[in-house]
């Protein structure tokens, strides 16, 4: 027989992609990753590692995924930030086919421990309509109102891992992401979020000169966001614990978007004239995480800071305008 393997659906991606190359430097076993787009596209591709292109919305790709587990990290999705998600509801809400079919195929292939990637956008609506949210628990994602589209789909995946533990045994966790941020991830295209965005916004202002940034929103609407150190650690701690109650997995360092730009310039060296574009596509007014559970059963939380974050973000962000451009008078001076 196979040695069992642990697989990553989704290893194309950013989280599953640092994921993927975490586990490789932390254990000797055969890794599997499965991304839907062709190799050449991933952010991480690792060596030693068996790297499979399917479209988990189909169970038989599920099924080629899991056979010969014990562990699946379920990390693939169709989502992006604010400007994809709500724009997307249908694309995002067919994600479901993917959880869907992943817990069946592992249930039958008889996967010890199944992780599923949820998130923040689980919580109802009426808890973040203020800047000065009061920190997300776990509790409050019910009476449900979550995020339309992308949230729903989140909410209905997490109870079926729930069910899937409770009508079959399957030890599955789940951990609901704070906003993820680092580098090697969508920093253009239309499915970045804020983080990767304005990095690029500020990176092409000091790159060019052209000292303008336009912002979605007032500035005012306020966020916390995870490092994606800080965001394996928590997925790792959480897979060797007995929590089988969906857990925040996020940090808990408020900032107004206002705030974070400025953080970038900081980072950058440089002041941008601010435009605020009002009719972009905003979410919720306020969201933060509330720690104390995943204290409670971790004994550990988020650590790395925004500032810290940042500016190892913005070092990537920058190389990648900065390359870009590089490339694009190439092709001008081709042509
Ligand atoms: P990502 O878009 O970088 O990665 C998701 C990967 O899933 C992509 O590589 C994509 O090609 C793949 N995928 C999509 N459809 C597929 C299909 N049918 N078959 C196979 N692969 C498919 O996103 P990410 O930031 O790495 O997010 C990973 C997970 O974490 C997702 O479930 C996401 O919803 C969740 N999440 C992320 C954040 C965040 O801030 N990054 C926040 C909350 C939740
Ligand atoms: N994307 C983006 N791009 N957002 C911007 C920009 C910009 O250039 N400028 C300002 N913003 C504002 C958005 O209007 C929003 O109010 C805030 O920054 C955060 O936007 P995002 O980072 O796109 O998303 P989010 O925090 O509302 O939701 C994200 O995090 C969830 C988990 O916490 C999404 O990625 C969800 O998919 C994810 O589940």
């Amino acid at each position: 027989m196979a040695d069992q393997c642990m697989t990553v659906l989704g290893g194309g991606g950013f989280i599953g992609g640092q994921l993927v190359r975490h586990l490789r430097e932390t254990h000797s076993g055969p890794i599997r990753s499965v991304d839907i787009k062709p190799v050449g596209e991933w952010f991480h591709r690792v060596t030693g590692v068996e790297n499979l292109v399917l479209d988990l919305q189909q169970i038989d790709a599920c099924r080629i995924a899991c056979r010969d587990a014990h562990t699946v990290y379920n990390l693939a999705a169709d989502m992006g930030g604010m400007g994809f998600i709500e724009n997307n509801k249908t694309l995002c809400m067919l994600s479901v086919l993917i959880n869907t079919h992943a817990l069946v195929a592992a249930r039958d292939a008889g996967v010890e421990r199944y992780f599923y990637a949820s998130s923040a956008c689980v919580y109802n609506a009426d808890k973040q309509r203020s800047h000065d949210v009061v920190p997300l628990r776990e509790s409050d994602a019910y009476p449900a109102m979550p995020e339309d589209g992308y949230g729903w789909e989140k909410l209905f995946s997490e109870r079926m891992c729930r069910h899937f533990h409770e009508d079959f045994g399957l030890e599955t966790r789940v951990a609901r992401f704070h906003n993820v941020y680092g580098p090697h991830g969508t920093w253009e295209g239309g499915r970045e979020k804020a983080p990767a965005a304005i990095c690029r916004k500020v990176a092409l202002a000091e790159l060019t000169g052209d000292r303008h940034i336009e912002i979605w929103g007032d500035g005012q609407q306020t966020r916390s966001f995870t490092y994606i150190d800080d965001c394996i650690e928590g997925i790792q701690r959480l897979m060797a614990s007995d929590c089988r109650e969906p857990i925040n997995l996020g940090s808990s360092e408020l900032t107004s978007i206002s705030n974070l730009v400025s953080i970038i310039e900081e980072i950058a060296g440089i002041r941008l004239e601010r435009a605020y574009k009002l009719d972009a596509p905003k979410g919720v007014n306020g969201r933060n995480s509330d720690n104390s559970f995943i204290q409670h059963q971790l004994g550990w939380a988020p650590v790395i800071s925004l500032r810290e974050g940042m500016a190892r973000t913005y070092a990537w962000v920058r190389e990648q305008v900065s390359k870009q451009m590089q490339s694009a008078d190439t092709r001008r001076s081709a042509a």
